[in-house]
């Protein structure tokens, strides 16, 4: 019993008051009472630092990509707090996208289907830093490799985990961009001839089915994040939605023959480019080559 004591003063683990003359007092240090504290600040939570930077070395290696990326832990904390475990998280300021790595991280432990939503701007990463010179380019080159490469480290930590198969480390990156469609309104005073033949197609040449495909999809309010596969149908590149919840064809030189193939795959909606199609009949006929043969589907043109 006198052993401890002097190893319990010894190790400086007694207090005797202000002035050290007080009864003495066995002290209780934080990382001993950690559990049941109520926190009073979430940033008393976790070791912001160290554990930031080592998850990030975790992934990165040696390599310096993002100065202050917040604690996987501190976020997965808040997501359990504010969250369901099929909520839809938004980081309007993404960074290094930790969110996306605690989403994955927490559903992996808990079998949650929780999506996220990462904004981040085209930063640069500034050409004299190592990021740069390692060829990330923008944070967000940072933030989808990091989603990239923690999705696969989960995965393989889990590896031996019932369903882990079946969790989504997938993501999409979709930019803002100006219009698909080009201007096609003018003042009649502003009108020149070269402007006539933008009235033929007014789709800008530079963008890609994708491009008008997400276009639509956000037209018609359809979740972006359903799954997309691409067929060639009668030399057509056809993009289907979530099977055939919609199919897109926004290709050139559109027939009937054409449109009676994609109809018999009964598409629950079907768009096409409006200045796709070999001739004017074929346009005004598609309606009634979907009314004959799929008729519930719902036809529009871009
Ligand atoms: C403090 S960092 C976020 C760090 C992040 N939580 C992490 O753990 O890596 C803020 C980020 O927001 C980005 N950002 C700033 N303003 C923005 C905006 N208006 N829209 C999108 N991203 C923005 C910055 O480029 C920066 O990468």
């Amino acid at each position: 019993m006198m052993l401890e004591y002097k190893e319990l003063i010894a190790n400086d683990e007694i207090y005797f008051g202000e002035n050290d003359e007080g009864r003495p007092k066995l002290k209780r240090f934080l990382s001993q009472v950690k559990e049941g504290i109520t926190w009073t600040t979430l940033w008393d939570f976790v070791p912001l630092n160290t554990a930031a930077s080592s998850e990030m070395a975790q992934i990165f290696g040696n390599l310096t990509t993002f100065e202050n990326p917040k604690p996987v832990g501190l976020i997965s904390h808040i997501l359990e707090v504010g969250g369901s475990n099929d909520a839809v998280i938004l980081d309007f300021f993404s960074g290094s996208a930790t969110t996306a790595h605690a989403v994955m991280q927490l559903n992996a432990e808990d079998g949650g289907k929780r999506k996220f939503i990462m904004v981040q701007l085209p930063e640069s990463c500034g050409e004299k830093s190592e990021a740069y010179k390692a060829g990330y380019k923008t944070i967000a080159e940072i933030g989808k490799e990091r989603i990239r490469r923690a999705g696969k480290k989960i995965k393989a930590e889990n590896a031996d985990k019932e369903g882990i198969d079946q969790l989504d480390i997938g993501f999409r990156v979709l930019k803002i961009d100006s219009s698909n469609m080009k201007d096609v309104y003018y003042t009649p005073d502003a009108v020149q001839q070269r402007n006539l033949f933008d009235q033929i197609d007014n789709i800008r040449e530079d963008r890609t089915p994708e491009d008008l495909l997400f276009h639509v999809l956000l037209d018609w309010g359809v979740d972006l994040t359903l799954p997309i596969t691409q067929e060639t149908i009668a030399g057509k590149i056809v993009l289907f939605v979530d099977d055939n919840a919609l199919a897109a064809c926004f290709d050139a030189d559109i027939n009937e023959a054409f449109v009676k193939e994609l109809a018999a795959r009964h598409p629950l909606r079907v768009v096409f480019r409006d200045a796709g199609f070999v001739s004017d009949s074929v346009k005004i006929n598609i309606e009634q080559i979907f009314k004959l043969i799929s008729p519930s589907t719902e036809i529009k043109t871009l």
